[in-house]
């Protein structure tokens, strides 16, 4: 069974579409995982557990040492 997180409710976005979007297309932040997703335009309550999924993904340490 495969179980999807959402971590923005207001705009469904799942972890899953989070990871994708880092080791898929190759965004490092997350400015760029709104502008593709709307995420956190809304209530803005899962910007928080959106960057914690770009630092377990590895996306912020690699943004940040570039
Ligand atoms: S949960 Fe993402 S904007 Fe509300």
């Amino acid at each position: 069974m495969v179980f999807i997180m959402y971590v923005c409710l207001c705009h469904g976005v799942s972890d899953k579409k989070i990871k994708q979007l880092v080791l898929e297309e190759g965004l490092t932040d997350i400015k760029q995982i709104k502008k593709c997703t709307a995420l956190g335009s809304q209530c803005g309550k899962c910007v928080k557990m959106a960057k914690e999924i770009l630092t377990e993904t590895g996306a912020i340490e690699y943004s940040e040492a570039s």
